[in-house]
């Protein structure tokens, strides 16, 4: 693709607009397709964050030029693929010779398999009936990841690497990923790439590595989601499969249909890496600005309560998102996901900070610091739930042991669930 290339973007099988990148400017340009802006519905896509503006005049964009947007808005940067996404997108480019490619390029790769309901054309061809071998899906990560030394590059598995680039760059986040698709009623599975309907369940799965000396994070995250749900914290479906990988039911893949979702960062363009717009005050006054209902404000409470307690320091912008009702043209919280203990219970991590501050403050939070919030954002009731979560710590260190964490994990994660100062 040419340093000014341009690429068209898709909502429910509607033309919204182009997107142009002049890589040498390093500045992008998005301009809607005129006919959508004269729809009586769909109006409200793209919140007025003040990024992307309900006009049919071409809006120029300089100022996403970093490692999180790569130069385009950040409702479109939600579709790039993350960290792990980039590793094997890399992987799959060596293996076919070639050394860079274009963030344009890239989205038409995401094509219509990317995460949400975005679609990016024309799109980049890639084979389409293939069928998913776990194991198989695993040993080529682990080639690609570096964790076993073997083939050179070259020699990998050509059809895993191309299963692997389908199924596993789209979903953004650190940690090795893939989604699949299970029939509901013979349980095969099929890539979860292009899959939506009814018949299947959608799942976004998050691959035990085995590496050597690691601790079982996605067993630890399963039980975290139990503990989650034991809270009355809305939370997906999720179970482990052979026991030790993580898989949730995907939110953006519900009723038959895409839902479009973008999350906390792509919605505003705050980037989730530097402090500066980190916090959980800025996350309430998103809610309030999308008008979610107020229950939701509520429950983003107790999601922050139990981020606290039980010791979630990596709850980060892109690890909230919001879900667009197509109907109403209204936005409202996505369950909760990526909830976790994320630092290795075996180190000693003294007071780690996290991600989003609270009342100014990334450690040590106290109770006085979680009712400032309350009181700020009108939550009904915040010392009931901040006792609810508390009461329910033990359960975590149960779950821990129903699914064979041993006594060493469980207990360097124990001793952090904590108390409130
Ligand atoms: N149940 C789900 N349904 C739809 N999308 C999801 C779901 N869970 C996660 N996602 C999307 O996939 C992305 C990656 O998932 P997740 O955050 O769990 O991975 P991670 O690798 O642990 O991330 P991080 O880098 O934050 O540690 C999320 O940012 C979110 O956009
Ligand atoms: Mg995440």
């Amino acid at each position: 693709m040419a340093s000014n290339e341009i690429i068209n973007v898709k909502l429910f099988g509607e033309e919204i607009g182009r997107i142009g990148m002049n890589e040498d400017e390093k500045r992008s340009s998005f301009q809607y397709n005129p006919d959508f802006l004269k729809r009586d519905d769909l109006q409200n896509i793209f919140p007025a964050t003040g990024i992307i503006k309900r006009t049919s005049h071409v809006q120029l964009f300089s100022q996403f030029d970093n490692e999180t947007f790569k130069g385009i808005p950040p409702q479109f940067a939600d579709s790039l693929p993350d960290m792990f996404g980039s590793i094997i997108f890399k992987a799959w480019l060596d293996h076919k010779g070639q050394n860079s490619i274009s963030v344009l390029e890239q989205l038409a790769y995401v094509a219509n398999r990317g995460m949400g309901a975005l679609e990016y054309s024309p799109a980049k061809k890639l084979p389409k009936k293939v069928n998913i071998d776990l194991s198989e899906v695993i040993e080529t990560l682990k080639e690609v990841l570096d964790l076993k030394k073997s083939k050179s590059e070259s020699e990998l598995n050509s059809k895993a690497l191309i299963n692997i680039f389908k199924i596993g760059t789209s979903a953004g986040g650190a940690r090795p990923k893939i989604l699949i698709s299970e029939n509901k009623e013979n349980g095969k599975i099929i890539p979860g790439d292009l899959e939506y309907s009814e018949d299947y369940h959608h799942y976004l799965v998050k691959l035990a590595m085995d590496e050597e000396g690691a601790y079982p994070r996605e067993i630890i995250e399963y039980c975290y989601h139990l503990a989650m749900k034991d809270c009355g914290i809305s939370v997906m479906d999720s179970k482990l499969v052979e026991g030790k990988h993580f898989a949730t039911l995907r939110f953006d893949r519900q009723h038959g249909a895409k839902q479009h979702v973008l999350t906390a960062t792509g919605l505003t363009g705050w980037d989730y890496k530097p402090a500066k717009e980190s916090s959980y005050e800025n996350l309430f006054k998103l809610c309030s600005f999308l008008k979610v209902p107020h229950v939701q404000i509520e429950e983003l409470f107790k999601r922050m309560v139990f981020n606290v307690i039980y010791g979630n320091t990596d709850d980060h912008l892109k690890n909230h998102s919001f879900i667009y009702n197509k109907k109403k043209n209204t936005w409202q919280l996505s369950p909760a996901y990526d909830v976790t203990f994320a630092l290795n219970p075996l180190l000693d991590f003294k007071n780690p900070n996290r991600a989003l501050s609270i009342n100014g403050k990334r450690s040590k939070i106290s109770h006085a610091d979680l009712l400032k919030i309350a009181e700020e954002f009108t939550v009904k009731n915040p010392t009931g739930i901040i006792k609810e979560v508390e009461s329910l710590k033990a359960g975590l260190l149960k779950r821990f042991e129903e699914y064979g964490v041993s006594r060493r994990v469980a207990a360097g994660i124990g001793e952090r669930v904590v108390g409130l100062e």
